[in-house]
């Protein structure tokens, strides 16, 4: 989504503020801009689209400062035009400001500043900050961002440069990351630490509620009430230099590829002398076992992700367990309380609404555990415990690693609650266990079909309307094979379980359409090739994924991609790299934008 970068240096900021922001392109954004104070007036070039327009337009302006932010904007009040991009001006147009998240309570305020005099000239909920900090600005920066943030009710980090106070920049942080660094040569800001990977490796991360105050000597740390504060700079965890694409066109084949190893490293960080440990207190281990329900609660891919566990789980813990979408649960009637267990599964652990219903499941006195890719997240920090998956950085916004290490971190989730509810035979429990340590190689073997799938997905690549099907826990992975190519081809595909499709859908099936059929359960194997056969009988070409063992079973199926057998639970995480390769060559075939999808964003901090 959003992100946001500001320096203050000896030297010329427009380059390095370009450059952050071409860190946090992969965050998803729709226009991009910058603003720099210099000699007691700001400058401001915005453009809608992407960060190669506006470097265009730079080449047309002299913007060149010590001081200076910029954004990259993902919409969420009013159009991805160049008047709503950031940095948003203050009426004066002597302050400029960057901002992440919602202001949710904008209206009301613009309404009182519309009524003292004060005029508007975007459609953002951000240009009330800048019109708050003109009105409270008293010579002091930092002191009218102090009075401003007492007005702003929601989630937001914003940076603030003022030409009446050269060279700073002062950034406040409320549920949303904000980050500070000094270095050589000055100081910087960013909401992504990313974009300050080259200037240090140790970086001042903001606390919610507190204020950052930079110019080129130096990094002020102040609470919203105005007290100075003294804080360590701490370690990156990531290295952030080695982002680059390693040879692979696009970050999205490198995380495919990265697959085997990251789910190798998930299984490793939790597998100690013989027995699965996620290090979790007495207190919490005793709560796991009283649990008497589990819940869910993601968005997209992690979704998915909780969809296929549902399944797993409910077969060892024999107790209800339901994946839920979390912008459904935050308003549901869900009932929750201290033997329910809600489980958060995010990547970025910044989603909106996943954050929103894992609080929501705190306050009802459940038990809370996040299943969450980055470290000291907010989910993270939120849930009552924390299972980290070993993906390391993922850069593509369509998730790909993602989604196998929370596969991988739920299976081992699954069988110590199962142990220590004693709820399935140790043998079951032991054979699963053994699938675990083959699941990285099973990986590797269906990553080791890119260069078939590579001459295959081009087929359906111009398709307008496809299908996908499946059965049981194979249909929670064909959801996210429909998912993936949705997100980086724009075909319109739709996802169905393989029983269901008779009920409508099939009246969508004529001649040629494409059907992508995820088979790999021995279990419903039968049940699945009705589905094909009923489909094939009105003229619909299936591409078929399944097993050596299970391909007799489906003949009429036009393709057939055979992967590696394993139990019925795992197959998502055995079959998911391949859809994710069909969705990728489609897309490259189409000259899709693969890493930086249309419309989408890593995170999803808004609701
Ligand atoms: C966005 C991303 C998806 C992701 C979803 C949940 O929509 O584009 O790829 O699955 O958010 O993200 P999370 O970080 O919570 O896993």
């Amino acid at each position: 989504m959003c992100g946001i970068v500001g320096f203050a240096m000896e030297e010329n900021v427009t380059e390095h503020l370009i450059k952050g922001l071409e860190k946090l392109e992969y965050r998803g954004y729709d226009s991009a801009g910058i603003a720099v104070e210099k000699d007691g007036e700001i400058s401001a070039v915005k453009t809608a689209g992407r960060i190669s327009a506006l470097k265009e337009k730079l080449k047309y302006e002299n913007v060149s400062s010590h001081v200076g932010i910029a954004h990259t904007r993902w919409a969420t009040h009013g159009e991805p035009n160049e008047k709503n991009a950031h940095p948003i001006l203050s009426e004066n147009k002597k302050i400029a400001v960057v901002h992440n998240g919602i202001i949710e309570n904008a209206d009301e305020i613009k309404k009182e500043l519309i009524s003292m005099g004060v005029e508007f000239e975007t459609d953002t909920d951000t240009e009330v900050i800048s019109q708050l900090l003109m009105i409270n600005y008293d010579g002091s920066l930092l002191s009218a961002v102090i009075k401003t943030v007492k007005k702003l009710k929601g989630a937001f980090a914003f940076a603030a440069v003022c030409s009446d106070s050269p060279g700073e920049i002062a950034a406040a942080r409320y549920l949303s990351p904000l980050t500070a660094v000094k270095f050589n040569s000055g100081a910087g800001i960013a909401s992504d630490i990313s974009a300050l990977g080259e200037y240090s490796d140790e970086f001042i991360y903001l606390d919610d509620s507190e204020i950052a105050v930079i110019n080129s000597d130096e990094v002020k740390i102040y609470s919203f009430s105005g007290e100075e504060k003294e804080k360590t700079p701490q370690r990156a965890d990531a290295d952030l230099n080695s982002d680059g694409r390693d040879g692979y066109e696009h970050f999205m084949l490198k995380e495919i590829y990265e697959q085997p190893e990251a789910v190798k490293k998930t299984i490793d960080a939790y597998y100690k002398n013989g027995e699965i440990n996620f290090g979790f207190d007495e207190k919490f281990i005793e709560k796991l076992k009283n649990s008497d329900r589990v819940y869910f609660t993601a968005c997209g891919s992690a979704y998915h992700a909780g969809a296929a566990a549902e399944l797993f789980f409910e077969k060892i813990l024999k107790i209800p367990c339901r994946a839920v979408i979390a912008s459904e649960m935050r308003y549901s009637f869900t009932p929750l309380d201290k033997k329910t267990l809600v489980i958060a599964i995010s990547q970025s652990g910044e989603t909106a609404d996943t954050l929103a219903s894992l609080k929501n499941a705190k306050e009802s006195g459940c038990a809370t555990l996040s299943i969450v890719n980055v470290k000291d997240s907010y989910i993270a920090k939120t849930g009552e415990s924390v299972i980290y998956t070993r993906a390391g950085r993922e850069i593509a916004v369509a998730t790909t690693k993602g989604y196998t290490t929370q596969l991988t971190a739920l299976y081992m989730l699954g069988i110590y609650l199962a142990k220590i509810k004693n709820s399935a035979p140790d043998k079951e429990l032991g054979e699963y266990e053994n699938e675990l340590f083959s699941l990285a190689d099973m990986i590797k073997s269906t990553v080791s079909l890119s260069g078939y799938i590579s001459r295959r997905a081009p087929f359906t690549a111009f398709e307008k309307d496809v299908f996908f099907i499946g059965r049981g826990v194979d249909f929670t992975c064909a959801l996210e094979g429909s998912l993936k190519l949705k997100e980086i081809t724009y075909i319109h595909s739709e996802c169905l379980p393989a029983g269901e499709l008779k009920h409508g859908t099939i009246s969508l099936i004529e001649r040629g359409t494409k059907v992508f059929a995820v088979a790999m359960n021995k279990r419903l194997a039968d049940k699945t090739a009705n589905g094909i056969n009923e489909i094939k009988a009105r003229g619909a070409y299936v591409i078929c994924f399944t097993t050596e063992k299970l391909r007799d079973k489906f003949p009429l199926a036009d393709e057939v991609v055979i992967l590696e057998e394993t139990n019925e639970f795992f197959a998502p995480a055995v079959t998911a790299p391949a859809l994710q390769l069909w969705a990728y060559y489609s897309a490259r075939t189409k000259g899709c934008d693969i890493d930086k999808p249309k419309n989408l964003a890593k995170s999803v901090t808004v609701e």
